[in-house]
């Protein structure tokens, strides 16, 4: 069990078109959430890349979160579709290096949903908190050292 104490760093990577739009209407709509996150906007999910994820966890976050359009609905057409595949992948690869399978999430949210988007915001923090500060760098270096 984590410390109460402990806030959460989270790296968002958020679709422009959609989730980000979510976090600006809940925002507008006087919605309240935990300021746990940073959001940085994509074009579309499918730009996602495991790179930004590992630099997300090596600069310090204690988890990530990827966000972006329902199914049907990226403006990429499958984008999303192929961000779902990559992040699927992304999580056995990291779960394989030893991080928590919480630290890692996604989901789809429309920019009408601030509603969800705030309950998905608060989930994530609270699955994140409850595993406590990201250490598994520490212990298991991604790559081995060069003599
Ligand atoms: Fe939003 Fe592709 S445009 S996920």
């Amino acid at each position: 069990m984590a410390d109460q104490d402990f806030e959460p760093r989270i790296v968002a990577f958020f679709c422009n078109w959609c989730t980000y739009g979510a976090a600006d209407l809940a925002g507008v709509s006087r919605m309240r959430y935990p300021a746990n996150f940073r959001a940085i906007r994509l074009p579309c999910t499918g730009r996602m890349s495991p790179k930004f994820v590992l630099s997300a966890f090596l600069k310090g976050a204690d988890g990530v979160w990827v966000s972006g359009c329902h199914p049907g609905d990226c403006h990429y057409i499958a984008g999303n579709l192929y961000a779902r595949r990559r992040f699927t992948m992304m999580n056995r690869l990291f779960e394989f290096m030893g991080l928590e399978a919480g630290r890692l999430h996604f989901s789809w949210i429309s920019s009408a949903e601030a509603e969800k988007f705030q309950k998905t915001a608060m989930g994530v923090i609270s699955a994140v908190k409850d595993l406590g500060p990201a250490s598994w760098l520490d212990k298991q270096p991604v790559w081995p050292k060069v003599a």
